[in-house]
């Protein structure tokens, strides 16, 4: 797996204040989406593209559109969803699938509750979209998932990513012969023994929506 940290001094404000424990949900929410998109724009430096023609008020030119298939965004339920709306600014005529998946908080494994995917990803470039990178449970489970339906390309964004995970994530996809690339914000410490990133931003989830008791 290819991993690119994004480096600029803008990704690494916003994460900064998403971090805080003080910065409330609608403030968290913003950010979340703001940072989304600078991370799209290093996502999407791979995506297909094919030439065209347009006509300046002046000349011809030879330009560049998305290819078809379009691209597929895929947010992986519930805390991927906040970070759908900032994807979609730079790639407004993607599709969209749902990928829900929980994480077993005592075994930290990962299961699919809910999909609604196309049943054929042949030729497909996804960027699934996940804020944790934590175990590496879900997203490995989530890019097996992608690629049993034939997807060609995979980039995962997150938001943070760990050590741990990541090699998680290279472990279980060895031979899968499909390329994979995560593009993230921030690559933290570690895990602590709850599963949880180091030093993180607490859950995701909770913080983009509420904890839900
Ligand atoms: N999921 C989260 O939302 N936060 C973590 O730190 C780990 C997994």
């Amino acid at each position: 797996m290819q991993v690119h940290v994004a480096d600029h001094p803008l990704i690494s404000h916003k994460l900064t204040v998403l971090r805080d424990k003080r910065t409330d949900s609608p403030t968290f929410r913003r950010l979340a989406d703001e940072l989304v998109t600078l991370l799209a724009y290093e996502a999407t430096r791979d995506v297909r593209v094919e030439p065209v023609e347009v006509e300046t008020p002046v000349a011809k030119a030879t330009g560049v559109k998305l290819s078809s298939p379009r691209p597929l965004v895929v947010p992986i339920l519930r805390a991927g969803l906040g970070m759908l709306d900032g994807m979609q600014r730079l790639l407004p005529t993607a599709e969209v699938g749902f990928l829900g998946m929980i994480r077993n908080e005592e075994t930290l494994e990962a299961s699919t509750y809910a999909e609604r995917l196309p049943d054929d990803l042949a030729g497909r470039q996804c960027y699934v979209l996940d804020p944790m990178l934590a175990t590496g449970g879900t997203l490995s489970a989530a890019i097996e998932f992608l690629v049993r339906r034939g997807a060609d390309h995979i980039t995962a964004v997150c938001l943070l990513a760990t050590p741990e995970g990541i090699a998680r994530i290279e472990r279980d996809l060895t031979g899968i012969g499909v390329p994979v690339t995560l593009v993230t914000a921030g690559l933290d410490e570690k895990l602590n023994e709850k599963g949880y990133i180091v030093p993180g931003l607490g859950d995701a989830g909770d913080r983009l929506y509420g904890v839900v008791g």
